[in-house]
């Protein structure tokens, strides 16, 4: 309460010929932008408006993970590549840091894209056609999406993700006909072997290399590709190319060892990461247990041992 009383009636007087005219050139200019504001989003080349749907990051890493794995075609320097009918729906994983899977489309065919986060927010940003879209944890973001040239495109991460948020980069390839695989390197993409249960009901063996091709799978679906490199580099984990055979130096229980890396060190630094940490790496972020079978795990250590240096 003020101190003074107002005078009575202050709030009852007639408003100025200028302040009228002031207030219908505002509510006019609101009115208009408003209608432009619309118009924009319809005719202007803003981003579509997008479907989302509430979900969880496990439902949809778990979603994404057996779509990947009943239509993966091959493997794209770790990560896996997936080449969906059109009309169908596409569902694509971001993570520390990566996007999964990579993409190869058909021009002018269209796809239901179906986006997510398994942690926290990241940019999906495609290049050079700069579109942009935010990927949040626990929305599914759906994006019908055509392509109208052939071409190679990068989905880079344009949320700041931490310390491999420049190393997220994803690839979209599209195609007009089957020739322009070779362009990008796709034309002799391996598949895995299809999973056990028939292979193992009729008595056979997997041969080593049908089990690293598993390996390799299990390496790509379940993101050790994010950490783990192929190509000699290390800036999270160590590199998975030559590992196997290797000496390393390691820490355990806060004292230095030196270990050889063969199958029982790998299927321990599997189920037990912490135990013996690789001296370099101890300061970095530490490695999640990863929900892998015995299976799972026996043809990771098939796919580090194919790795050559
Ligand atoms: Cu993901 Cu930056």
């Amino acid at each position: 309460m003020s101190l003074l009383s107002p005078a009575e009636g202050w709030y009852y007087k007639k408003v100025a010929k200028d302040e009228k005219m002031w207030m219908i050139i505002a509510l006019v200019l609101c009115i208009s932008m408003f209608v432009w504001m619309i118009m924009w989003h319809v005719y202007g080349k803003q981003n579509p408006s997008s479907i989302t749907y509430r979900t969880s990051t496990t439902e949809f890493a778990k979603l994404s993970e057996a779509y990947i794995k009943k239509n993966m075609v091959g493997v794209d320097n770790g990560v896996p590549v997936v080449r969906p009918q059109p009309n169908t729906d596409v569902f694509i994983l971001s993570e520390m840091w990566r996007w999964s899977p990579a993409l190869i489309l058909q021009k002018d065919q269209k796809y239901k894209f179906h986006i997510s986060s398994k942690d926290l927010v990241h940019g999906f940003s495609i290049q050079p056609v700069n579109m942009n879209f935010q990927v949040y944890p626990g929305y599914d973001y759906v994006l019908e999406f055509k392509p109208t040239e052939t071409g190679e495109y990068k989905v880079i991460c344009n949320e700041f993700c931490g310390i491999g948020h420049h190393t997220m980069i994803g690839r979209i390839v599209v195609i007009e006909k089957e020739e322009d695989l070779k362009l990008y390197g796709y034309e002799n993409l391996k598949k895995a072997p299809d999973p056990l249960p028939e292979t193992k009901a009729e008595g056979k063996e997997l041969s080593e290399t049908d089990k690293a091709l598993l390996g390799e799978q299990v390496y790509t679906l379940k993101g050790c590709a994010a950490c783990h490199k192929l190509d000699g580099t290390s800036l999270l984990a160590p590199s998975w190319n030559g590992l196997f055979g290797k000496e390393e130096h390691v820490i355990e229980n806060g004292k230095q060892i030196t270990v050889t890396v063969d199958e029982d060190y790998i299927r321990e630094s599997i189920k037990n990461p912490q135990q013996k940490v690789t001296v370099g790496f101890e300061k970095n972020p530490p490695m999640p247990v990863f929900p892998l079978t015995d299976e799972d795990i026996d043809h990771v250590i098939a796919y580090i041992k194919s790795l050559k240096k």
